[in-house]
């Protein structure tokens, strides 16, 4: 199914099931432990022997030598593969760093080696006896000492933008600010590490793993083993969380994939904990200047942003510049973004990427700009609301109400009791501010297959390769079915992320819930054709009540079955529309937070978020998505960094330990409003995405808080007591 015009009424606008906060259909097995994740899935394949892999212990260098005696002669152990026998490699398309190291390492604790045992324990212990000596190299580690030779990706598409003379009117401006803002490193620190168990039927490979991208994930494994894709199968129906972290092919994978194949039998591998910061990808570090002039009445005239971050060669930059090609007016524009070469670990996608630290510093300018004009912050933004987009004005935006998402919150959280002047509100000791920031998030479309199937108990099962990362696509998938095909939910099984399915949009970048539900949308409307050809009715039938209703005649849906199953597949894909229409998801972030005046510590008290976000398909499953958004981003405005070891170029933070994250405890009310919208432009489910809109802004409207506390603007993230005091 194409679509390329805007939708019209259609089965889904009936909302009997669509858009109603049903459960998670997998709830119950998420929270009782008996989801199985990749690891856990003992009962998949007969001898599964464990593999650990061995990280390398420098940034930079090569392998001089690699002593396997020990580790081969200690008990338990089946057998090693290190790149001198893993034969020729192909390279992933997604991915930067090779994923086995040899001769040369490339980033601190890319796999050198992978040992299988007959346990755990043995697997762990052999590899301690893997002797490898290196030449370690000078690399490069910091990204405020590389930001002097950052250069102009190759890899991003426009890394630069410039509308009229932004150099000029900022000059001229009579109000002005120019600040730079930094973001650390950041970890994905999902609860779920990456997993796989591999196992070889002759030339073919099946792997079962915890994977966002099951499309990507087969076409990268098939690349990186030389063998056809059609011989490879991934699995992943249950994942804990991905963040972004598991969008791509990564060492589990690969290295459980050649140990299998060395043992000669299935091989399962996790990644420890302390390995993943270093072994897999991570948030980029930034280092962020906005410049940004208004004349006196707050209509901005100027607005520039750079943006530096750094890479692995071959890596691409963070766009953390992104949001504010849109997300104001203003006459003269500028947007640069430099990417430094960094021997760290492989930056990549992490929830939001660009948006996310990108607003963290666009919105502490906002709120600072406010403040020298004397204005307050929310009117000062929508002030500068812009209906189109401001690089390209012949590009309206398909839905934008930014303005509604600030006013409505304003009202809500009780904006109109802040104090303008910052340390003016206490609370026993504590100092008590209030803070906003907007948040913006692109909404990305991509095309998605689905096939479904009626029997005749009117049983309809979902097939597709999708992947529910914690997200609730289960639940979506089923409430889509059921609207379409007029049956209840009970009467839906949907099965996802087995790469035998339809490929599917996949988990990532928000695009995942609306695209994915589009391409269920589009098999379920070929399937009510087979239905309704089946029984003779017109091909506007209605689909209520398991019943058929066309013409004055009625039929049950199973009536269409009873020769054998029905079933049906198609491909939700789009047109132009996107370009012709600039497609974003919109809120606005409300924080209280108080600081301790004698010791500077921060709690936040209160936060709100309302959304705009086309039709929401659950409001429970979405509502959750924001608010572990808004806790991510209150992580990241207040403790998440990854620790750069600026001699040795690794994170030293490895695990949960010393990568804080915050808990339950730490955010004692949050509260979410969805506007009630839908946007016709966006798919036919005229939904969007929530699950990224939800961190974007959060770090922001945090930091302007605090300041708005205790007159403490902080500009470097995350705001730790030391920048408190
Ligand atoms: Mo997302 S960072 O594209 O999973």
């Amino acid at each position: 199914m194409k679509f390329d015009t805007p939708a019209t009424t259609n089965p889904i606008d009936r909302l009997r099931v669509v858009g109603k906060p049903t459960d998670r259909i997998d709830g119950k097995y998420k929270t009782t432990g008996t989801a199985p994740y990749a690891y856990e899935r003992h009962d998949v394949v007969a001898n599964q022997a464990y593999g650990h892999i061995v990280g390398a212990a420098i940034a930079k260098g090569r392998i001089e030598r690699i002593d396997l005696a020990e580790a081969q002669a200690a008990p338990g152990v089946i057998a090693i593969v290190t790149a001198a026998d893993a034969g020729p490699l192909g390279k992933a398309q997604t991915n930067t760093a090779k994923l086995l190291a040899g001769p040369d390492v490339q980033h601190y604790h890319q796999a050198v080696a992978i040992v299988v045992a007959e346990t755990f324990e043995q697997a762990r212990a052999a590899g301690a006896l893997v002797r490898v000596e290196y030449a370690r190299a000078k690399g490069a580690y910091d990204l405020a000492g590389a930001k002097s030779g950052a250069a102009t990706p190759d890899k991003s598409e426009h890394p630069d933008s410039a509308v009229a003379d932004f150099a000029g009117a900022f000059a001229a401006a009579p109000v002005s600010i120019d600040a730079t803002y930094t973001t650390p490193d950041q970890s994905h620190a999902m609860m779920e590490p990456h997993a796989s168990i591999a196992s070889w039927q002759g030339d073919k490979l099946t792997l079962w793993t915890s994977h966002q991208m099951i499309a990507w994930s087969k076409r990268d494994l098939a690349k990186t083993m030389g063998i056809p894709a059609a011989n490879v199968r991934v699995d992943s129906p249950y994942i804990g969380g991905g963040f972004g972290g598991k969008l791509f092919l990564r060492a589990d994978a690969v290295m459980a994939a050649l140990a299998a194949r060395k043992a000669g039998r299935p091989v399962k591998v996790a990644l420890a904990r302390p390995m993943i910061a270093n072994n897999t990808t991570h948030r980029p570090a930034t280092i962020q200047r906005i410049r940004i002039g208004a004349r006196r009445d707050g209509t901005i005239t100027a607005i520039g942003h750079e943006s530096w971050s750094g890479n692995l060669a071959d890596g691409s930059p963070e766009m953390a510049v992104q949001q504010t090609r849109l997300l104001y007016a203003g006459a003269n524009r500028m947007t640069r973004t430099r990417l430094a070469l960094l021997d760290l670990p492989e930056g990549n996608a992490m929830r939001a990427p660009g948006e996310a630290p990108g607003l963290m510093a666009l919105e502490i300018a906002m709120d600072e700009m406010a403040e020298k004009l004397g204005m307050d912050p929310v009117s000062f933004r929508v002030l500068n609301d812009t209906q189109v987009d401001p690089e390209k004005p012949e590009r309206p935006f398909s839905q934008r109400q930014l303005v509604k998402c600030l006013q409505d919150g304003a009202a809500k959280f009780g904006w109109d009791k802040r104090a303008a002047k910052p340390g003016t509100v206490r609370d026993g000791r504590w100092l008590v501010g209030m803070g906003v920031a907007s948040a913006f998030r692109n909404n990305m479309l991509m095309k998605s297959a689905a096939r479904v199937r009626l029997n005749d108990k009117g049983v309809v099962t979902v097939e597709t390769d999708m992947t529910d990362i914690g997200t609730g696509t289960y639940t979506i998938i089923a409430q889509t079915a059921a609207e379409m095909m007029g049956v209840p939910l009970d009467k839906v099984v949907v099965k996802l992320g087995d790469s035998d399915f339809p490929a599917s949009a996949g988990s990532g970048g928000q695009w995942g819930a609306n695209n994915s539900t589009s391409g269920v949308y589009a098999a379920c409307a070929k399937l009510r054709e087979a239905v309704t050809a089946k029984l003779g009715l017109a091909t506007d039938a209605v689909f209520e009540d398991s019943r058929v209703k066309a013409g004055g005649r009625s039929a049950k849906l199973t009536d269409a079955a009873r020769d054998g199953e029905l079933v049906a597949e198609d491909l939700i894909e789009y047109g132009d529309l996107d370009k012709k229409m600039q497609q974003s998801t919109f809120g606005g972030h409300f924080v209280e937070a108080a600081v301790d005046s004698y010791t500077g510590e921060v709690r936040i008290r209160r936060m709100l978020a309302v959304c705009a976000a086309g039709r929401i398909l659950n409001p429970k499953s979405a509502r959750s998505q924001v608010i572990g958004a808004m806790t991510m981003g209150a992580g990241a405005a207040l403790m998440e960094e990854l620790a750069v070891d600026k001699r040795f170029g690794f994170f030293v933070n490895h695990d949960l330990a010393g990568y804080e994250v915050p808990v339950h405890a730490d955010i004692p009310h949050q509260e979410v409003v969805f506007l009630d919208e839908v946007d016709p432009q966006s798919s036919p489910m005229k939904a969007k995405g929530v699950g990224e809109l939800g961190i974007c802004g959060v770090g922001a409207a945090i930091a302007n808080a605090i300041y708005n506390a205790c007159g403490v603007r902080v500009r470097d993230y995350p705001i730790t007591l030391d920048k408190m005091i």
